[in-house]
């Protein structure tokens, strides 16, 4: 299987799992990226999202031999379709770390950017190096990535189609934290959980406050964030947020989302 789905406890694995040719995105990834689109609007006791790779790679970009097969309308589509998975997941209500175990490349940095978090191990290297293939990123390399990192390091980047480490990816920006390879699932595990324990309501309004409103205006965006605000205060956990804490007691929040 090209990915491997796991969930336990709320938290759903997904493993790109092609590690003889890098994890390399080819038609069987994009399907089992809808499949995950489907299963997190379906099945609401995931709480958290975790995509990860198998062997030394994350993930190497799109599968360069698919591409040598396709011709300009195949390979438009195959990355059209992926595109507005990655685009969809942003503004679904749960949360996906990346956890980048190793390359991540071309389509693989920008799935990572497309994640809502990145922990990767300190083995882990960041590019855009599609300008090598004579041709440009196309799910975000050239726009998540200079919104991240900035307009001329995300320049530089893409121009030159040079590896960053992860450690420089951190500096950047690019990362929310390295850790050792072999702390790389306890941590984002740590996280995960962290997260689960806080109210489903408040973690799905902030992250489409904040994936959504970053795409606004400032002016629309913060009204978004005021009608997001006004939700989450209807909501029976802001109830019991606030009841818990005058209560002086730890809050019992609801486990599945609505
Ligand atoms: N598509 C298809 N196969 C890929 C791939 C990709 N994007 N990236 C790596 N592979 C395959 C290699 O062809 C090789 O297969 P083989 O054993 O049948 O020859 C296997 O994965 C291992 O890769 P290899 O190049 O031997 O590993 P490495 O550690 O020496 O180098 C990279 C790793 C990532 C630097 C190198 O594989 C690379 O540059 N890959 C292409 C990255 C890229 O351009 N991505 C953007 C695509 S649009």
């Amino acid at each position: 299987m090209a990915v491997e789905f796991e969930k336990e406890d709320g938290i759903l694995w997904f493993k790109l799992n092609r590690p003889e040719a890098l994890n390399a995105i080819n038609e069987d990834v994009v399907k089992a990226f809808r499949e995950l689109i489907n299963r997190i609007k379906t099945e609401k006791d995931i709480r958290v999202v975790v995509i990860t790779g198998s062997g030394k790679a994350f993930c190497a970009g799109a599968d360069i031999k698919m591409f040598s097969e396709s011709d300009f309308f195949k390979a438009r589509e195959i990355i059209s379709e992926l595109g507005k998975i990655l685009d969809e997941m942003e503004d679904l209500d749960v949360p996906v770390i990346a956890a980048v175990n190793g390359y991540a490349l071309g389509g693989g940095c920008e799935i990572a950017m497309a994640c809502d978090i990145i922990i990767a191990s300190e083995n882990a290297s960041f590019g855009q190096p599609e300008i090598n293939l004579g041709i440009i990123p196309g799910l975000g390399g050239t726009q998540r990535l200079s919104r991240l990192v900035g307009w001329k390091k995300a320049m530089e980047l893409c121009l030159t189609g040079e590896r960053i480490s992860a450690k420089e990816a951190e500096k950047l920006g690019l990362v929310n934290k390295v850790v050792a390879a072999e702390k790389l699932e306890e941590e984002v595990k740590k996280l995960a959980e962290l997260i689960k324990s806080k109210s489903p309501y408040a973690v799905g309004f902030i992250k489409q406050a904040v994936n959504r409103g970053y795409k606004m205006g400032l002016k629309d965006a913060l009204q978004y964030e005021r009608d997001l605000f006004g939700l989450s205060f209807a909501t029976e956990d802001a109830r019991e947020g606030i009841k818990a804490f005058v209560e002086k007691r730890k809050a019992e929040f609801m486990k599945d989302r609505a």
